[in-house]
């Protein structure tokens, strides 16, 4: 009996270690994880050419049309990387993502360009953060890499992801 109630002890305490241990992460660890990207899995073997519509409206909550218009970019490339414990997700079109897997799109105003514009970003967050869509949390960081400027349940993002839920709400598809 004393057994009994040692080994169920045992269970609670580690399920209650389990279920602290899902943190979000901070913004900060955000800008580290962008600031080493090139440590992650490249999903992109080379920048891909975005469409002109996709480079203005995967960017950044829409703004004034003058302003989208300026936004407007014909040459626009992007890159994806992925945290290794989603590398599998990725290839694999039904797979869901596991908590904690992070997918980061850096976008560039030509093929060759060395600075990026913006980052988008999706972080898959604990079971029922956001429900209608995977459970995801959208982020932006700045070109320069200093600045998570959103981040959150971001409906601007939300919208067009929702496309996707065959494929846990990323498109998984690159060319
Ligand atoms: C107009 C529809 C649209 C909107 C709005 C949109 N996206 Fe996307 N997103 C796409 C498409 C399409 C791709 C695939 C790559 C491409 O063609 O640019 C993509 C790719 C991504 C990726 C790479 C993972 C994947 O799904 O392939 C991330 C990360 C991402 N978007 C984040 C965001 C964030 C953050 C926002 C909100 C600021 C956002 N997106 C808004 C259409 C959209």
């Amino acid at each position: 009996m004393k057994l009994c109630v040692f080994a169920l002890a045992t269970i609670l305490s580690i399920c209650t270690v389990c279920a602290g241990d899902i943190k979000p992460a901070t913004s900060d660890e955000l800008i580290a994880l962008v600031a080493k990207r090139n440590a992650l899995t490249l999903v992109t073997p080379k920048p891909v050419k975005m469409p002109e519509l996709i480079w203005t409206l995967c960017f950044r909550p829409p703004g004034p049309a003058d302003k989208v218009h300026a936004d407007h970019n014909p040459n626009g490339h992007y890159k994806v990387f992925v945290t290794d414990n989603g590398a599998a997700a990725m290839k694999n079109e039904k797979a869901t993502f596991p908590v904690g897997a992070v997918i980061v799109k850096e976008k560039l105003m030509t093929k060759d360009a060395k600075d990026s514009v913006l980052f988008t970003g999706m972080l898959k967050r604990e079971k029922n953060y956001n429900p209608d869509c995977g459970d995801w949390e959208f982020f932006l960081v700045s070109g320069d890499g200093k600045t998570v400027t959103e981040r959150g349940m971001l409906k601007s993002c939300i919208v067009c992801h929702l496309d996707y839920s065959a494929s846990d709400f990323v498109t998984k598809k690159y060319k």
